[in-house]
């Protein structure tokens, strides 16, 4: 049986698996898809994403090091360049011909938000477009990719359900919130992404201050919450004083039942609080949802009748819905 991760269409999409600013004069190390990468940067600086397995004994290629845009192998030293060409195989001398096989078979990136994108496969898919990156009265921010051991599905089911809140996050924003959920209403919220919107009273205790704007005990948010197949995620929320703060939520699949995360934040504030002040709360948040994924086991059903589902889990059901048709899920 095909696992999650070696569904076809999966290949054809894009997943950021580490900061920009992450990658510099050394070989990086990400597992996609069950599948081991190197990543590192050419001498013009581009990416260069190949698997992390030497073509000549295996070695993994991410445990060499980097120099003038040239990895080196750390077994018997050929150097691999540009396009994952192989430019050197010491052992032969400097002019011996390169065997063709020698060469990486490299996979797609880009650099968008702060983050490296890869696309393991021919792309069918977009990284989704975030409007506010190029609208001067929005600052990006960025998080770190973390490491969560939980399936990916089971990451944007949760950020598609706002039922936990008031369970999952008492100790961050949740505690205001009526754990009643109104009937919700599904709809195209833009080119991209398809959800919600909803209001909720948040909790809004002194380490929220920086991030609300606003020093009463509960504030409240309008947001709107929507997926953009396969995995990524934004929530909007929008402050009475007209301060918006939108969070795109990536989760990148390691292999079947661990995931990467991190999360990018543009906000229309005055730039005059720190950042670090700014995503501290929303980090608090996520460590919330981790906590509870992590002990939650195995991958999240695609079968409609595996797990029960309430009326509040509506816009995570149409998410898995989406992306059961996506992948070829049949039950
Ligand atoms: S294993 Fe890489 S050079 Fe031999
Ligand atoms: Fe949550």
């Amino acid at each position: 049986m095909t696992t999650f991760v070696e569904r076809e269409a999966l290949k054809g999409c894009w997943y950021p698996v580490a900061r920009s600013n992450s990658v510099t004069d050394a070989p990086h190390a990400v597992r996609l898809l069950g599948e081991d990468l190197v990543i590192w940067r050419d001498h013009h600086d581009a990416l260069v994403v190949a698997p992390d397995r030497c073509p000549h004994r295996e070695a993994p290629l991410s445990i060499g090091s980097v120099e003038g845009g040239v990895l080196t192998c750390a077994y018997h030293g050929w150097g691999f360049g540009a396009d994952g060409t192989c430019v050197g195989v010491p052992s032969s001398g400097p002019n011996a011909t390169i065997p063709p096989t020698a060469h990486l078979s490299c996979r797609k990136a880009e650099e968008r938000y702060g983050l490296i994108w890869v696309c393991p496969g021919e792309p069918t898919m977009s990284i989704p477009d975030i409007g506010q990156e190029n609208d001067p009265a929005f600052r990006r921010i960025n998080t770190p990719v973390d490491a969560w051991a939980t399936s990916t599905p089971r990451l944007v089911d949760n950020f598609m359900d706002f039922s936990h809140f008031p369970w999952v996050h008492t100790g961050t924003f949740g505690g205001a919130q009526d754990p009643f959920v109104p009937k919700i209403e599904l709809s195209q919220l833009d080119d991209v992404f398809f959800g919600y919107q909803y209001e909720v009273e948040a909790a809004n205790p002194d380490e929220a201050i920086a991030v609300s704007g606003s020093e009463e005990d509960t504030v409240h948010r309008v947001m709107t919450t929507g997926f953009a197949l396969p995995f990524a995620v934004r929530s909007t929320i929008r402050y009475a004083d007209g301060l918006e703060h939108i969070l795109l939520l990536l989760s990148t699949p390691v292999d079947d039942v661990n995931s990467m995360f991190t999360f990018v934040v543009w906000r229309n504030d005055d730039h005059s609080t720190d950042t670090e002040e700014i995503i501290a709360f929303d980090l608090a948040i996520g460590a919330e949802d981790k906590v509870m994924l992590e002990q939650v086991p195995g991958t999240l059903t695609m079968s409609r009748t595996g797990v029960v589902n309430v009326q509040s889990d509506k816009p995570s059901v149409e998410w898995r819905r989406r992306f059961a048709e996506f992948v070829g899920f049949t039950e």
